[in-house]
């Protein structure tokens, strides 16, 4: 019996997973589950995949640094595997020192045998964010269909697929200035010169693991439109150095670091709970011989997977535990569209946590869905009626008819007549055709669960269930019970056998659910051995090499046993059906983006919590929330690293200097606003602009003319001196100065120029009873 080795692919940490990317880790937690029940040593890791671009430019985006980042999203992509109930033996990340490890290890075991090759190439680079630029950070014009936001790597309008360089007037999606080209050298693990060990490899492994169809055809494609030299690093700082001279100041490429994951995460739980984690660690990942490693990814991955990265392997000369069983699932699809992380569209964990669903329900409605052969579609019509005629009307109605007449009828002791030894011919054929049907269903799936076949096993065990609960109406027990006795008996005994097997079977699935009814026939599943950190924390974490479990526990070796079940309980409701408008509100609640739901969700908490709701009036706002002054710029100076910041120094009658930072470079030199007087908001919440701290903000009027071009005044307080309150005509000057605001409370009072004159509404702005005005715009706004 081999060993198995199962991963998920590791989640990027940048972001909430939706059910699309949950299934993924729900489906090798179903696989492991069934492993550590069918009694094979099993290890299932998985981890938060962190480094690269797309984690710079998040934590850039939150203000945080890449690493509060990572650990900000590790910890919600806990929560949520742990509220599913995924059993890892353990989620860790890439970003550990044992990945970094690793990953230099196996680079330098490329680079000695000939694999690593070195070239120069032309990249954009942006001067104001002191970066190079991700194909997909580059925004610009798209040649083809003059589209404004295209990326580099994609025009999102027409479909074109572009090189960053072909753009009209690129621009820096962060900071938008124009980038520039730069020569830059880079490594490349090469490929072509791997090939021939890499496909006698891949044509045998495939066919003997039985890898999903869609990855043998990808894989085929792969290597018949000839393979080639891939970089492997980047200019990028959150990274893993490489090891090589004149390589300093770049990293390795998170996709060739992001595989070495699993490795890596292996190892750091070994570290953690074994005395010799070296050898325990290698005994999975340097054993192949032993050990069968099936992975569980989408389809998107799966070149990653089935060429690159055992490539690697194969490349670096060592006896590693390559690839065994691909399980590569289609897209799950939401409602009529696609899930989108990017544009928060579908159902995510998150939401999943707060609907009020249990997780057994999710788990059962996306096992049932799974995407296995094509694309499937999640729509809360079809959860509605798969969880109502399923799980409910079907598995949930046999074991509630079958428990309840035990428990009332028969004061919940099981009849011990097994209806196959019965003296009545006609009682055995009921009994042996039930248990041939059971024996057929349960050698089906387990022939499905070893290949992972999830979809499959689940459903075969409902159409199981759809016999049983035939059985039960045939044998008409309401009426049997009086007038033929032991027939009623044979009846419930059988049926009662048959349903213990059932929570076997679908235990990997619906975890909770099968573990609750299995406790009301005075049984319990095993669960098999999770190092969870709290397992860890509490000492109580077993080494799954030697863990086994009681003999009072149920496992895969307990299927089609007849005995040890003596008493039933009445069995509780677990599950509500769900009516028509209860579907109806979580389709609309889910419906939009993530942000739009956002929005409606404040909407509604403003409306809840005014009776009457009343618009508030901009005015009212201004003078409740909103402090202005005065103030003087005693020094300026250039952001240096932001072309469009200057940090400006401000006398504000403080006597404390103050320093805001403002994006004022295109419109003014340093001369035209040194010693202006100015006004600035006095009560925002100081933020962080390119790492310096600006502490208020300072107000301009802004106005765009018939050909587009933006004419921007920087609003002028030279009769009044530094300090002095800016207010609407008619407040009183001498106001408390209110609490620190966000900038986005700030413009929720607009500030309109009406001919030349700042007004909110219809009051005018004053500094000491005389109005602000702009000098030369007409008409515009204020920000
Ligand atoms: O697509 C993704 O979410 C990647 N982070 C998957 C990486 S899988 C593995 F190689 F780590
Ligand atoms: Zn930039």
């Amino acid at each position: 019996m081999k060993r198995k080795l199962i991963t998920s692919a590791l989640p990027y940490v940048n972001n909430i997973p939706h059910l699309g990317n949950l299934i993924q880790v729900l489906s090798a937690d179903v696989y492991a589950r069934f492993c550590r029940l069918k009694g094979y040593e099993t290890l299932y890791v998985c981890g938060t995949d962190e480094y690269g671009t797309a984690t710079e430019t998040r934590a850039q985006q939150e203000g945080k640094t890449p690493r509060e980042l990572c650990d900000y999203y590790h910890a919600i992509h806990s929560d949520i595997y742990k509220w599913f109930n995924i059993a890892f033996d353990h989620f860790g990340s890439t970003s550990t020192p044992q990945q970094t490890e690793v990953t230099q290890t196996m680079f330098l075991d490329l680079e000695k045998n000939g694999f690593i090759n070195e070239h120069a190439i032309e990249q954009l680079f942006c001067t104001s964010c002191d970066r190079f630029l991700a194909d997909r950070y580059v925004l610009g014009t798209c040649p083809s269909c003059g589209y404004e936001d295209a990326r580099g790597d994609q025009c999102e309008h027409c479909g074109k697929l572009l090189e960053p360089t072909e753009l009209l007037t690129p621009r820096c999606s962060s900071c938008n200035a124009k980038p520039e080209l730069r020569t830059t050298n880079h490594l490349y693990i090469d490929l072509p010169k791997i090939l021939p060990d890499y496909e006698k490899w891949m044509k045998e492994t495939s066919v003997k693991g039985k890898w999903a169809k869609n990855a043998i055809q990808m894989t085929q494609a792969w290597i018949r439109d000839g393979l080639h030299e891939r970089a492997i690093t980047r200019d990028l700082k959150w990274g893993i150095p490489v090891p090589r001279k004149g390589f300093e100041k770049k990293v390795f490429y998170v996709w060739f670091d992001a595989p070495i994951g699993y490795i890596s995460i292996s190892r750091c739980l070994f570290d953690r709970i074994s005395s010799n984690p070296e050898a325990d660690w290698k005994s999975w990942w340097l054993n192949p011989d032993n050990v069968e490693l099936f992975q569980f990814i989408g389809k998107d991955n799966i070149p990653f997977h089935t060429v690159i990265f055992p490539s690697s392997l194969i490349g670096s000369g060592k006896n590693w535990t390559k690839l065994y069983h691909m399980s590569s699932t289609e897209y799950l699809n939401y409602e009529s569209g696609k899930f989108s992380k990017s544009k928060g569209v579908g159902v995510f964990g998150s939401d999943a946590k707060e609907s009020g669903i249990a997780a057994d329900v999710w788990r059962f409605y996306i096992f049932f869905n799974r995407p296995e052969k094509s694309d499937t579609q999640f729509t809360w019509k079809d959860f509605q009626e798969r969880m109502n005629s399923e799980l409910i009307g079907n598995l949930g109605n046999l074991v509630n008819r079958t428990l309840t007449f035990i428990a009332r009828y028969y004061e919940g002791n099981l009849p011990q007549k097994d209806g196959s030894l019965s003296s009545r011919e006609d009682i055995r054929n009921v009994s042996n055709a039930l248990k041939e049907e059971t024996k057929k269903s349960v050698t089906k799936i387990t022939e499905y669960f070893e290949w992972a076949e999830l979809r499959d096993a689940f459903r075969e065990a409902f159409a199981l269930s759809d016999v049983a609960n035939k059985a039960f109406q045939d044998g008409e027990p309401w009426k049997t019970r009086t007038t033929d006795p032991e027939r009623a008996e044979s009846l419930l005994h059988d049926l009662c056998y048959l349903i213990k097997d059932l929570l076997i079977l679908v235990h990997p699935f619906i975890p909770d659910y099968a573990s609750k009814i299995a406790s009301f026939l005075g049984k319990e599943i095993w669960s098999g051995i999770v190092f969870d950190e709290a397992a860890i924390k509490a000492g109580t974490a077993q080494n799954p090499l030697t863990w086994k479990p009681s003999a009072e526990t149920l496992s895969w070796n307990d299927l089609g046993k007849r005995e040890g079940i003596l008493h039933v309980k009445m069995p509780e409701i677990i599950f509500k059906p769900m009516d028509n408008a209860t579907t109806d509100t979580y389709r609309n609640t889910y419906a939009g983006s993530q942000q739009e739901r956002k929005d409606k969700k404040m909407e509604e908490s403003t409306e809840k919590t005014v009776e009457t709701p009343s618009p508030v009036k901009a005015t009212d706002l201004f003078n409740q929330k909103i402090a202005l002054i005065t103030a003087k710029i005693v020094k300026i100076e250039k952001h240096p690293d932001a072309e469009k910041l200057y940090i400006e120094t401000l006398d504000d009658g403080s006597g404390i200097e103050r320093v805001i930072v403002s994006g004022l470079v295109p419109y003014f030199t340093e001369e035209e606003l040194l010693g202006k007087s100015i006004i600035i908001a006095d009560n925002l919440k100081p933020r962080k602009m390119r790492g310096v701290e600006s502490k208020g903000m300072l107000l301009a009027g802004d106005y765009t003319d018939a050909d587009g071009i933006e004419h921007v005044e920087v609003l002028d307080s030279s009769w009044a001196a530094p300090g002095t309150p800016v207010i609407l005509e008619g407040a009183d000057p001498s106001f408390k100065k209110p609490d620190c605001i966000d900038a986005d409370d700030f413009f929720a009072a607009p500030m309109k120029i009406v001919d030349h004159v700042i007004m909110i509404d219809d009051k005018k702005l004053t500094i000491n009873g005389q109005p602000v005005v702009s000098k030369k715009i007409t008409t515009g706004e204020v920000s």
